[in-house]
């Protein structure tokens, strides 16, 4: 830490709470030596230039107090695209510069950056800039996990899995993640890792109740080749909550302009499975969005739920689900039913 970021903390009036490492659960992540908290937070939505620095701010401060270790960016998150590596830098360097230790940083390259050949995908080239780009947004020295966010069908696979072995090497990541590669490439990628002595401890994949994808292979294969499994949008961007059942509203991700959750996504059909699931969630004495992170954390794959929260209060109702997580067969039935 330099001077700066030493009076820069010293300013900060944050402390966190000694308490905080008493009440979050901390699971291996595949045969790794790390541990994630069965919480983590991502900084897609609600961390970029155009949301308010105080409330991103709180969000963070909290998280850490509540024993949430992990947060997770990428490349592109904002808007604009840069910006929630921009703030967290801000936010890491103000509050929570002698804490880096206690902290587990991800980033991500893979989707579009900058224009022209280079900012795009899964070339070494690309990789390695970005990651670098990345690391001054933040203003770190290293990440602890980097991920190559999608697969690339036109680079070599050798080519894109040596620069993930490139960047542990010269020691900017200390762990490397694949995310939405299927089950058979991610084989194919972690034989090529671990042929290299850098094996991918972690996939990011989407899984919720409305997206079960990943029961068709990939978690099987995470299982058998020891990668851990950090399902992303547990709430379907929020419509697994109760966020939408009484209409949209313009301080909602499908309200916003920016917003990825699109309103035609919010269908009746969709809205009237949630209503049930809402119902059945209030049965078990918890919020829906409670209910659907407790689903998701009840495969013994998954490490951690990565949730995102544009307010302190959501951030706080889902490290609650952790008071409950356990289903019933009728309750796991009923779930089924409604979905189905
Ligand atoms: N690897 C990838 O390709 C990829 C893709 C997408 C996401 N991700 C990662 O996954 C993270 C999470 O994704 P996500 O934000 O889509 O996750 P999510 O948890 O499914 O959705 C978060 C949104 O749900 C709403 N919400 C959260 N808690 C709530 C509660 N208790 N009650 C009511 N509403 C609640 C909020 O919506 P409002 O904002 O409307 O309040 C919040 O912004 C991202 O930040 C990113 O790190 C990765």
């Amino acid at each position: 830490m330099t001077n700066l970021n030493k009076l820069e903390q010293w300013m900060s009036e944050y402390r966190p709470t000694e308490a905080r490492y008493e009440s979050m659960k901390y699971i291996r992540c595949g045969r790794s030596g790390v541990k994630l908290p069965a919480i983590s937070l991502g900084l897609w939505h609600n961390f970029g230039g155009v949301d308010s620095f105080d409330t991103c701010r709180a969000i963070l401060r909290r998280a850490f107090d509540l024993g949430i270790t992990h947060f997770d960016l990428a490349n592109n998150y904002g808007p604009p695209p840069g910006s929630a590596e921009m703030t967290f830098g801000k936010i890491l360097r103000e509050d929570f510069g002698s804490y880096r230790d206690e902290l587990i940083i991800s980033s991500k390259a893979g989707y579009l950056m900058w224009p022209g050949p280079y900012g795009d995908w899964g070339s070494r080239k690309y990789l390695i800039s970005s990651l670098d780009q990345s690391l001054k947004r933040m203003g770190l020295e290293y990440v602890d996990i980097f991920y190559h966010h999608r697969p690339d069908p036109e680079t070599p696979l050798e080519e894109t899995m040596g620069a993930l072995d490139q960047v542990v090497r010269s020691g900017k990541a200390l762990y490397v993640g694949l995310s939405n590669y299927p089950h058979e490439l991610t084989r194919q990628a972690q034989h090529i890792l671990r042929r290299l002595g850098t094996p991918c401890i972690i996939h990011q994949p989407v899984y919720n109740m409305f997206n079960r994808w990943v029961e068709n292979g990939l978690l099987q294969t995470l299982r058998e080749e020891g990668i851990g499994c950090i399902p992303f949008s547990p709430l379907a961007q929020g419509l697994l909550t109760n966020r939408y059942l009484g209409g949209i509203t313009p301080d909602s991700r499908a309200g916003k302009p920016h917003g990825f959750l699109r309103p035609h996504q919010i269908t009746d059909e969709k809205l009237g499975k949630v209503r049930r699931l809402n119902d059945l969630a209030r049965k078990r004495g918890q919020s829906l969005a409670q209910m659907a992170l407790a689903w998701v954390l009840r495969c013994p794959e998954i490490t951690s739920a990565l949730i995102g929260a544009s307010t302190v209060a959501q951030l706080e109702d889902a490290v609650e689900t952790l008071k409950n997580v356990s289903f019933t067969n009728e309750e796991f039935q009923s779930i089924e039913n409604i979905l189905a």
